[in-house]
C-alpha cells in the first residue's frame, strides 16, 4: 500500500500571500486520508488564521516555538519527531534564509531542524526577491542539506507585476509530497511503463477518429507507480487532464505512434499497464487537405492498427484493459489469453457513471494464474492502487 493515508505531514506556513493557498493544500491532504500537523510563523497569522487549519485538519495547530503541550511535549521537537513528512508551503525568502542557516526561533524553523523527515520547501515570493543571489544560494543549501525544492510557478504576483515567484499549483505540491513519500516504496527499483488515454487516427488535416478516453485511469495509475517508488514512463495519447510531475511524459497521437513508443520504453522496464485507448482501425490513407462537403455520403476505407500488447514479446510484465459493453469476463479472458499477458483490468464501460470520462471506476483484475480481485465502485486512484498491488505481486513483491 502506499498514498498519503496515515501519513502524519507537518504543513509548516509562513507569511506570504499565499498562505491561503496552504489551506487548500492542507484540506486536500486531510481529504486524502493524511494526519496535517500546522506549524505557523507570526507572519502567517497575519494572512490566515490557525482555525482555517484546525477546522479542516482536526488537529491542533501550533504557532509558538515555546508550546508545550498537558503531557510536557515540546510542540517542534514532538512534530518533527512524529512526521513521516515536513514541507513549508508557502515559504518566504526571509525563512528560506533562516532555514539555509539553520536558525531555530520560531515554531517552522524550530521543527525543521528537528525532524529528520524528507523535507520540502515550496517559495513564493516576487520575483526580484526570489531571482536575488542570496535566495538563490540559500535554496542551494536547502537542496544540499537535502531538502526538495518545489519551483515556484510564473505568473501574476501579489505586486500586481508578472514573473516567477508564485507559489506552485496545489495539485504539483501534492503530486511532490506523494513522489517523496513514496521513495523506498514496494516498486522501489522498478521501471513502469503506464500508457493512458485516447490514440487519434487522421482522417484529413483537421479530422480524426478518437474515442472518449480521458485518459485518468492511466494517469492515477501511473501516479499511483510513482509514488510506491517506481521510475515511471507515462506514454500519452489525447487525454483530459494534466500529466502528473515526477515521471517521464511521452506523448504519441496515433496507434503508430503509441506502439513506437511503448517500444521504446519497454526495453529493459519491468511491467507495462497498457490503459490507453488504442485505435484499432485507421483510415488506410489520411487527406493531405480539409475533405469538402458535396452533399454525397462519404465512405471511409479503413485498415487495422497493430495491436501493440499482442506484438510485444515480453520479458516483463504485461498488465491490459478489457473495455467491455457486453459479457465482460468472457471477453477479457479471451484477451488475456490472446495477447499473452499477466493480469487484464476487466472494465464494464457501459456502466453509467463509471469508466470513461468519470471519475470513478468499477474492475475486476484477472492474473493469468487464476485469482480475481474486484475494485470499486471506487475513485480511479483507488482502483490503481489494486491494480499496483497485482503487478507487485507479479513481480514477485518489491526488491527491498
Ligand atoms: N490494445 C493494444 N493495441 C491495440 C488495441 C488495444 O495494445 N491496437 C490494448 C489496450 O490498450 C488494452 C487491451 O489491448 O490494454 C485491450 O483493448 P480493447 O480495446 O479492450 O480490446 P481490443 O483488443 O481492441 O478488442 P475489441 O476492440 O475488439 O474489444
Amino acid at each position: 500500500m502506499s498514498g498519503l493515508a496515515g501519513k502524519n505531514i507537518v504543513l509548516g506556513v509562513t507569511g506570504s500571500i499565499a498562505a491561503y493557498k496552504a489551506v487548500q493544500l492542507a484540506s486536500t491532504l486531510s481529504h486524502r486520508g493524511a494526519h496535517v500537523h500546522t506549524v505557523m510563523t507570526a507572519a502567517a497569522r497575519g494572512f490566515v488564521s490557525p482555525l482555517n487549519f484546525q477546522a479542516l485538519t482536526r488537529q491542533a495547530v501550533h504557532s509558538d516555538v515555546g508550546e508545550v503541550d498537558r503531557e510536557g511535549r515540546i510542540a517542534h521537537v514532538d512534530r518533527g519527531r512524529a512526521a513521516d513528512l515536513m514541507i513549508v508551503a508557502p515559504a518566504t525568502a526571509n525563512t528560506i534564509a533562516r532555514l539555509a542557516m539553520g536558525l531555530a526561533d520560531d515554531i517552522v524553523t524550530a521543527t525543521w531542524l528537528s525532524t529528520t523527515a524528507p523535507r520540502l520547501v515550496a517559495p513564493a515570493m516576487e520575483s526580484s526577491m526570489y531571482l536575488a543571489g542570496s535566495t538563490q544560494a540559500n535554496l542551494r543549501t536547502l537542496a544540499d542539506h537535502g531538502a526538495g525544492i518545489i519551483a515556484p510557478g510564473t505568473g501574476r504576483l501579489a505586486s500586481g507585476h508578472s514573473g516567477v515567484g508564485r507559489l506552485a499549483d496545489v495539485d504539483a505540491i501534492i503530486d511532490r509530497i506523494g513522489e517523496t513519500l513514496g521513495l523506498g516504496g514496494d516498486l522501489a527499483g522498478r521501471q513502469i511503463v503506464v500508457t493512458a488515454g485516447g490514440t487519434r487516427e487522421a482522417i484529413d488535416p483537421v479530422r480524426f477518429i478518437g474515442n472518449p478516453s480521458s485518459g485518468r485511469q492511466g494517469i492515477a495509475l501511473a501516479r499511483a507507480a510513482r509514488d510506491r517508488g517506481a521510475n515511471v514512463a507515462l506514454i500519452v495519447g489525447a487525454i483530459a487532464v494534466a500529466p502528473p510531475t515526477g515521471m517521464e511524459v511521452i506523448e504519441a497521437a496515433s496507434a503508430a505512434a503509441m506502439k513506437a513508443a511503448v517500444e521504446q520504453a519497454t526495453a529493459g522496464c519491468d511491467a507495462l499497464v497498457m490503459a490507453a485507448a488504442v485505435g484499432d482501425y485507421t483510415p488506410a490513407a489520411a487527406a493531405g487537405q480539409k475533405i469538402k462537403k458535396t452533399g454525397d455520403g462519404l465512405s471511409l476505407e479503413l485498415t487495422p492498427t497493430d495491436d501493440i500488447l499482442a506484438g510485444l514479446s515480453g520479458g516483463f510484465i504485461k498488465v491490459g484493459f478489457a473495455a467491455e459493453t457486453e459479457n465482460l469476463l468472457e471477453n477479457a479472458r479471451a484477451k488475456l489469453a490472446a495477447k499473452s499477458l499477466d493480469a487484464i483490468v476487466a472494465n464494464d464501460v457501459a456502466a453509467s457513471g463509471l469508466g470513461f470520462g468519470s471519475g470513478m471506476n468499477r474492475v475486476q483484475i484477472i492474473r493469468r494464474d487464476g485469482p480475481i480481485t474486484e475494485a470499486g465502485p471506487a475513485p480511479k486512484r483507488a482502483i490503481a492502487e489494486k491494480v499496483m498491488d497485482v503487478v507487485v505481486e507479479l513481480l514477485g513483491g518489491s526488491q527491498q
